[in-house]
């Protein structure tokens, strides 16, 4: 698979079997997400990676569309300062990771925790730290019918404005 192709190819998937995540393709995901530049190269955030089942379970309670992510095979969480919330280094670092598992064979899906005090509850985060944002890993079930092949994207004309929007 080029880099290209992982890209191009990658779903969001939610639907996982009970293989756990081998710890040197974990290392490798977690080793992209690390290498993601950060703004300043701060590199103010860290990475909660959560692979106990009883905190995974408080974490769905941190979501108001994650009832599912409970059986996930690993669940990372994105934890910056509150005080300067780095959600585009957040995005960097989720994206890579994200497309590193899919070059693995895992899959996975961002999931947005918009309760920020339960999301600090279940992992143990001081006050002055926020988790808005955790991905989901896991191999696919194949063919699930809730396959996101059935998803289309915005075409490329309608999604690129040339130069000037008006
Ligand atoms: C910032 C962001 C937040 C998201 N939050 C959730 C979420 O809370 N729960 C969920 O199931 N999916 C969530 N998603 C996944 C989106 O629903 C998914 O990216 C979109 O449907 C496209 O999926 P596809 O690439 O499989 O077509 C989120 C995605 C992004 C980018």
């Amino acid at each position: 698979m080029t880099p290209y192709e992982a890209i191009i190819s990658k779903r969001d998937l939610r639907v996982y079997t009970d293989q756990p995540i081998a710890d040197d393709v974990m290392h490798r995901i977690l080793q992209a997400g690390r290498m993601a530049g950060s703004a300043k190269n701060v590199e103010a955030n860290r990475l909660v990676l959560v692979t106990d089942q009883a905190v995974q379970d408080s974490l769905v309670e941190a979501g108001e569309f994650s009832s599912w992510i409970g059986s996930s095979a690993a669940i990372v969480g994105f934890a910056s300062p509150v005080a300067e919330l780095r959600l585009f280094d957040v995005g960097r670092q989720a994206q890579n990771m994200m497309i590193a598992a899919h070059a693995e064979g895992v899959g996975t899906c961002p999931v947005t925790l918009q309760h920020s005090d339960k999301a600090r509850a279940a992992v143990g985060l001081p006050d002055d730290w926020d988790m808005r944002m955790v991905i989901t890993l896991g191999y696919p079930v194949q063919d699930h019918p809730d396959s996101p092949l059935k998803r289309t994207r915005v075409a490329l004309d309608d999604l690129i404005v040339h130069n000037r929007w008006a």
